[in-house]
């Protein structure tokens, strides 16, 4: 009974938040002249990403390993209309190299309003037979080069109120078979970007972290590997990428896309919500606070 009474009025504040959310209007402006950074860049979501910011007016740096391909998509921003559109080529299994873009960034741009990454090593449906490098590197570029950017990002962030954006997927948050290596590091992406949403909200750092739970995709990536395995039905790329950056936007803490139907729903767990929400008040961070 008690724990009903605690219950009710926690319910009713996640409702209102859900209702509140839900009626946060985007527009188009909330983007430009903002500094934005997209990883994985060169093509699928990341590119279209690309181009969305740049007909917003936003000031675009992208990248990936592909510089041709970067290249171009820096011209076709610009004929789009972004406020400024660089690139910087290397790759995420380097992370000397991804501390080092996010300074070089910082500096071309002039500071960072949101932070989007997107890049994945490259990935085939198979069952797991043992291929601990694959493991490895998933984790690598999939995962620790999120957090090695984020970090080093952050002093920015900070002075801009900015945003870091995480695109993870639906094997992000419940087991499909043959991913093995990509859905583990999709969960460690939700156990270290969630963990540390806490630590901001509890601590007042002001920096929005969206984690983005998509379905299948048409990207010519995703569509060869699930060729002859996945009937599933592919959400538009395009349609996708805007989701994401409104998701960013307006600072939500998650974003479902995708032909996810009751799965969105239930994939948002409120068991876990509310789990989270009264264990975090057993915390004391006072000592945590303004350092
Ligand atoms: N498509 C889907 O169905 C789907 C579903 C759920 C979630 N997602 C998520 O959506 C995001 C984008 O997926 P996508 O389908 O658009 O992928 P994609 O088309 O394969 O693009 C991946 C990007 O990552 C870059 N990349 C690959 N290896 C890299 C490395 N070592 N260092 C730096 N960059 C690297 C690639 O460029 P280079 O090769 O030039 O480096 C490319 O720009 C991923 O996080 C993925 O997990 C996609
Ligand atoms: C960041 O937010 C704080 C508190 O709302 C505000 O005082 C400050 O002006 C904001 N800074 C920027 C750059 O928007
Ligand atoms: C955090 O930053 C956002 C974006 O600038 C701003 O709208 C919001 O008021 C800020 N919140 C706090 C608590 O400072």
């Amino acid at each position: 009974m008690a724990f009903m009474k605690k219950l009710l009025p926690i319910l009713g504040v996640f409702l209102a938040y859900y209702y509140y959310s839900a009626n946060e209007e985007f527009k188009p402006e909330m983007l430009q002249g903002k500094k934005v950074i997209v990883t994985g860049a060169s093509k699928g979501i990341g590119k279209e990403m690309a181009y969305h910011l740049a007909k917003m007016g936003a000031h675009v740096m992208v990248t990936a390993r592909s510089e041709e391909a970067l290249k171009k998509i820096v011209a076709e921003c610009l004929e789009y209309g972004a406020a400024s559109a660089h690139y910087i080529a290397g790759t995420m299994e380097d992370m000397t190299f991804a501390e080092r873009f996010v300074a070089r960034a910082g500096k071309i741009l002039g500071g960072l309003d949101m932070l989007i990454l997107n890049h994945i090593t490259s990935a085939t449906m198979e069952p797991f037979v043992g291929d601990i490098p694959l493991v490895r590197k998933s984790m690598e570029v999939n995962y620790i080069s999120y957090v090695v950017l984020s970090m080093a990002a952050l002093p920015m962030l900070k002075q801009s109120n900015g945003s870091i954006v995480v695109v993870s997927s639906m094997a992000g948050k419940m087991a499909s078979p043959l991913v093995a290596p990509y859905s583990a590091s999709k969960f460690a992406l939700d156990g270290f970007f969630s963990s540390i949403r806490q630590e901001y909200s509890v601590t007042k750092v002001n920096v929005s972290i969206t984690l983005c739970i998509l379905g299948l995709i048409n990207t010519d990536s995703a569509m060869k590997a699930v060729d002859g395995i996945l009937s599933t039905e592919a959400s538009p790329k395009e349609d996708c990428a805007l989701e994401i950056i409104k998701g960013g936007a307006l600072r939500q803490e998650e974003v479902y896309y995708g032909k996810l139907g009751w799965s969105n729903l239930l994939l948002r767990n409120p068991g876990r919500i509310l789990l989270e929400f009264f264990s975090l008040r057993s915390y004391n961070m006072e000592r945590f606070i303004n350092n």
